[in-house]
C-alpha cells in the first residue's frame, strides 16, 4: 500500500472513522432533535442521515397511527415509495415490532422485493412500536462484507433510542393541538350562542328588536353607533357586538371620551411618542392597542371638534399617527361607539361632524329606555337579584307582590342601571327573604347618586335615604359602607330602613 503503510493499519483507520462519522450522526441527530418537528419531518431526517452512514442503498422510516393501515412513512432510494399499510404489513416490519429489538438478515424479500442485506430498528416508546426504521442493500465498501453486522444494528437503535421519544412528543404535540382546535371551536360557539340573550335580559319586543340587531351586527365588521338614555345597556351591548364578532379572539378596548381632558384625549386615542414634550413618555394610543379587535368610544358626543377631525381620518385611511410620530402606523379596528346625546341635534348645532356622524353610525342600534319596556322589569330585577346573591354567596331574596308593583310603577329616569342599584341597596338591608315595597328607595340610587329626592323631610326619612345612597354607590358593600359614614357595622345593620 502507499506510504508504506499496512493494509491493517488503513482498515483500522477507516474503522476508527466509521466510529466518528456514527458519533457524529447521534450528536447532530440529538442536537437536531430539540426543537419540536413534525412526524414525518424526523422520520425523513433519521432516514437521510442512517442510508448514508450506513452505507445503505436504500430504506423507510414510518410511524404508525393506532388505527391499522394509517400513518406516516418517509422513503429513500424506493420507487415507488411504499405507503403506510405495505410497511405495516411487510413480514420483515413485522417480526421487528415482534422482536421489540434491531434486526440484520441477509438475502430477503421486504416491500415485495428480493433485496440482498437488509437491517431495521422497531421506534420503540414505553415498550409500544410508535414505528421503524429499516436500510436495504448495504453496499460492499473498505472490504466490509455487503450485509449489515453488529456495529449496525448497535447504530439503528442509538438512533432509534434517540428520535422515538421525539416522535412521541410530536404525536402528543399533534394531539394536543387538535385537542386545541377543537376546545377554542367550541368556545367560540358557545360564546356566541351565550351571548346576547343571556346578557341582556328582556323579552319585551323593544328589547328583542335590539338583542337581534346586536346580535345581527356584530356578524359584521361595520362599525355601530349605540344610542340610548344613560343607564340602557349601551354598553353592554358594545362588549356583545365585540363577543360576538369574528375578532372576538383579538382586543376590546374602551374609552370614555367624556370622562378624559382634552387634553390626553388625543394621546389616550393615537399615542404619543416619546420626548415630543420634555418628561413625556411614550405611549401607545388605544386605537393601536386595539388593533385586531374593537374599540368601543363611549359618549362619542361629548369629543371635542378637534379630536373628531383626527378620528375622522383614522376612520378613512385606517392608520393613526402618534403624536410627535413620523410614521403613520396601520391599524385595523372596528369602531363601537355610544352616546346619550341626540347626535343629528348636535350636528346642527355644529358641535359635531357630519361626516364622523356617518362614518360611525354604519348601523345604529337605539337601546329603549326602560319606561319603554316596564314588562322586563320582573325579569331583571330577578338577573340582578340572582347576581347579587351569586356574588355575596347566600340566597336570592325575592320579591313581594307589593314591591313589584312599585317597580312597574317607577318611571326609571336612571333606567337599568337605576333598577340594579336600587335592587342593591335594597338587597343590602333586607333582612328577611323578601324585599318589601318599604325596602325600595326610589329617586335615590340613581345613576350619579347624587340626585337626593326623600319623599318627606323627616329626618329620618332622610337619613335613610342618605345610607341607601351610599350603600349604591359601593355597591352594597356594608363594611365600606360603614366606613364612608362613619358608623360601625353594627349600627348601620340597627339602622332599619
Ligand atoms: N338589558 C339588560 N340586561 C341586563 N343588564 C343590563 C341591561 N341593560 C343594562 N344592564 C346593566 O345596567 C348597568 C348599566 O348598563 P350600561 O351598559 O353601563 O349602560 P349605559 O352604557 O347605556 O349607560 C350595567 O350594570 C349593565 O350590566
Ligand atoms: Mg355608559
Amino acid at each position: 500500500m502507499s506510504g508504506g503503510r499496512s493494509p491493517g493499519r488503513d482498515l483500522e483507520a477507516f474503522a476508527l472513522k466509521k466510529k466518528v462519522l456514527r458519533l457524529e450522526t447521534l450528536y447532530d441527530v440529538s442536537r437536531s432533535l430539540t426543537s419540536a418537528r413534525e412526524e414525518k419531518a424526523l422520520l425523513e431526517e433519521i432516514l437521510a442521515r442512517a442510508v448514508p452512514v450506513l452505507d445503505a442503498a436504500r430504506g423507510f422510516a414510518a410511524a404508525f397511527e393506532d388505527a391499522e393501515g394509517s400513518g406516516t412513512v418517509a422513503a429513500l432510494g424506493l420507487e415507488p415509495a411504499p405507503g403506510p399499510l405495505a410497511v405495516a404489513s411487510d413480514p420483515f416490519v413485522l417480526d421487528l415490532a415482534r422482536a421489540k429489538t434491531s434486526l440484520s438478515r441477509g438475502k430477503e424479500t421486504v416491500l415485495g422485493s428480493g433485496i440482498e442485506s437488509v437491517a431495521g430498528v422497531p421506534l420503540l416508546a414505553g415498550g409500544r412500536v410508535l414505528g421503524v426504521l429499516v436500510v436495504l442493500d448495504r453496499e460492499a465498501r473498505g472490504g466490509d462484507a455487503p450485509s449489515f453486522d453488529e456495529e449496525d444494528r448497535r447504530f439503528l437503535v442509538s438512533l432509534a433510542g434517540l428520535v422515538a421519544p421525539a416522535l412521541e412528543a410530536a404525536r402528543r404535540l399533534r394531539t394536543l393541538a387538535a385537542d386545541l382546535d377543537r376546545l377554542r371551536e367550541e368556545n367560540r360557539s358557545l360564546k356566541g350562542s351565550l351571548g346576547v340573550d343571556e346578557i341582556l335580559v328582556g323579552d319585551s319586543p323593544a328589547m328583542r328588536r335590539a338583542k337581534e340587531l346586536v346580535a345581527r351586527a356584530a356578524a359584521s365588521r361595520v362599525n355601530v353607533l349605540v344610542t340610548g338614555e344613560s343607564g340602557t345597556g349601551k354598553e353592554l351591548a358594545a362588549k356583545l357586538l365585540h363577543a360576538g364578532s369574528p375578532r372576538r379572539e383579538g382586543p376590546f378596548l374602551a374609552l370614555n371620551c367624556a370622562a378624559v381632558p382634552e387634553s390626553l384625549l388625543e394621546s389616550e386615542l393615537f399615542g404619543i411618542e416619546r420626548g415630543v414634550a420634555t418628561g413625556v413618555e411614550a405611549r401607545i394610543g388605544k386605537f393601536e392597542l386595539a388593533n385586531g379587535g374593537t374599540i368601543f368610544l363611549d359618549e362619542i358626543g361629548d369629543t371635542p371638534l378637534a379630536i373628531q377631525a383626527k378620528l375622522l381620518r383614522v376612520l378613512q385611511e385606517r392608520e393613526i399617527e402618534r403624536i410627535g410620530g413620523r410614521a403613520k402606523v396601520p391599524v385595523d379596528v372596528r369602531v363601537v361607539s355610544a352616546t346619550h346625546q341626540d347626535l343629528p341635534a348636535e350636528i346642527r348645532g355644529g358641535r359635531f361632524r357630519e361626516d364622523l356622524f356617518y362614518r360611525l353610525r354604519v348601523v345604529e342600534i337605539r337601546m329603549p329606555a326602560l319606561r319603554e319596556h316596564r314588562e322586563d322589569i320582573p325579569r331583571l330585577a330577578g338577573h340582578f337579584l340572582a347576581r347579587i346573591a351569586a356574588r355575596d354567596g347566600r340566597r336570592a331574596p325575592s320579591l313581594s307582590r307589593d314591591a313589584v308593583k312599585a317597580l312597574l310603577d317607577y318611571p326609571f329616569p336612571g333606567n337599568v342601571r337605576e333598577l340594579e342599584n336600587l335592587l342593591e341597596g335594597a338587597a343590602a338591608l333586607v333582612s328577611g327573604d323578601t324585599i318589601e315595597a318599604a325596602d325600595l328607595q326610589f329617586g335615590i340610587a340613581n345613576e350619579s347618586g347624587l340626585e337626593l329626592h326623600p319623599t318627606s323631610a323627616d329626618l329620618r326619612n332622610v337619613e335613610n335615604a342618605h345610607i341607601l345612597r351610599v350603600l349604591a354607590q359601593v355597591k352594597g358593600n356594608k363594611s365600606r359602607a360603614a366606613k364612608l359614614l362613619g358608623v360601625s357595622r353594627r349600627t348601620l345593620y340597627r339602622k332599619r330602613i
